[in-house]
């Protein structure tokens, strides 16, 4: 990465709204390919259209996917490649909230109901299947010659993946997953020259939430500063590993915690060391 001057091929899975369309426009505007991987098909052919005109500089085009079907996502990102012909950069984001009132909720019950898990996969499942995908196709890659990268992977997490969230637990789960597996893989990816990051935005405004009201009484992160935060990760491919905070005007980088003691640490060079656990 980093001379972000060559055309790269860019998937933003969710990128018919929100946050998603937010990336595919950054990169569009810097002449990328850009595809989006979306359900959404009316949102999504009418985002490329409209970015395709506003940007001819770059290249938009649209794909239906369910990202959690694997079936769906490998279809999509062979076409993708046979298409472009690389795979550069991979946006995980697509992701949903728990939609209303959580079903981990302590509301009284005659008898207890299964708990509603499309959060889970959607956010996590979708998106292990996407970084899954993602591997496969930038491995393809060359590196750079000046940064020696092979490509970047970008996991949309959440700040409610880093800090208790209460009211939608499912949510938070799926989201401190994410964290969790970026933080892992990155190790294993460093071997490939790729590098792997999570963004954890704070609020900003988008269709995720039932209800738009709630928007209005928030602190709203603006859009320009995810920008700021993708741009940093994608330009210095000497960050992997992290989480990044959006939040108000400021990118936070997050490194993980520091080990409790040697002993852990030790324990989990073994397991680095034997390549199981
Ligand atoms: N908006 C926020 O404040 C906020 C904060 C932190 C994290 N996030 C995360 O940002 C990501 C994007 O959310 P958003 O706020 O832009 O919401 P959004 O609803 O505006 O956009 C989400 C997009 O994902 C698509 N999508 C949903 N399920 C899908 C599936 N199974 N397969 C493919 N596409 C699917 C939707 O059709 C939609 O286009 C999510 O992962 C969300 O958890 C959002």
């Amino acid at each position: 990465m980093g001379s972000i001057s060559k055309k790269l091929g860019v998937v933003v899975t969710g990128g018919a709204s929100g946050l998603g369309l937010t990336m595919v426009e950054y990169f569009a505007s810097q002449g990328h390919a850009v595809t989006i991987f979306d359900v959404n098909t009316q949102a999504g052919h009418q985002v490329a259209a409209d970015l395709a005109k506003k940007h001819p500089e770059g290249k938009v085009d649209f794909k239906f996917c369910n990202i959690t079907s694997w079936d769906s996502q490998a279809t999509a990102f062979r076409e993708v490649y046979e298409k472009v012909g690389h795979v550069d950069i991979v946006m995980a984001n697509a992701g949903i909230s728990e939609q209303g009132v959580s079903s981990l909720s302590l509301a009284d019950e005659e008898e207890p109901s299964q708990p509603r898990l499309r959060a889970l996969e959607v956010n996590l499942t979708g998106t292990i299947y996407t970084v899954k995908l993602a591997i496969h196709y930038l491995k393809k890659n060359t590196p750079d010659p000046k940064t020696g990268s092979r490509g970047c992977i970008i996991c949309t997490a959440s700040n409610a993946g880093l800090y208790p969230f209460p009211v939608a637990p499912v949510y938070a789960a799926s989201k401190s997953g994410i964290i969790g597996l970026v933080r892992s893989l990155d190790r294993s990816l460093e071997k490939l020259q790729i590098q792997i990051n999570a963004l954890a935005p704070a609020v900003l405004e988008t269709s995720i939430t039932p209800s738009k009201a709630l928007f209005e009484e928030m602190i709203i992160t603006p859009h320009s500063t995810l920008v700021k935060g993708i741009a940093q990760l994608v330009e210095d491919p000497k960050v992997s590993g992290a989480v990044a905070e959006i939040h108000g005007e400021n990118v936070t980088l997050r490194t993980h915690h520091e080990y409790v003691d040697d002993d852990t640490k030790a324990n989990m060079e073994t397991f680095w060391k034997h390549g199981i656990a």
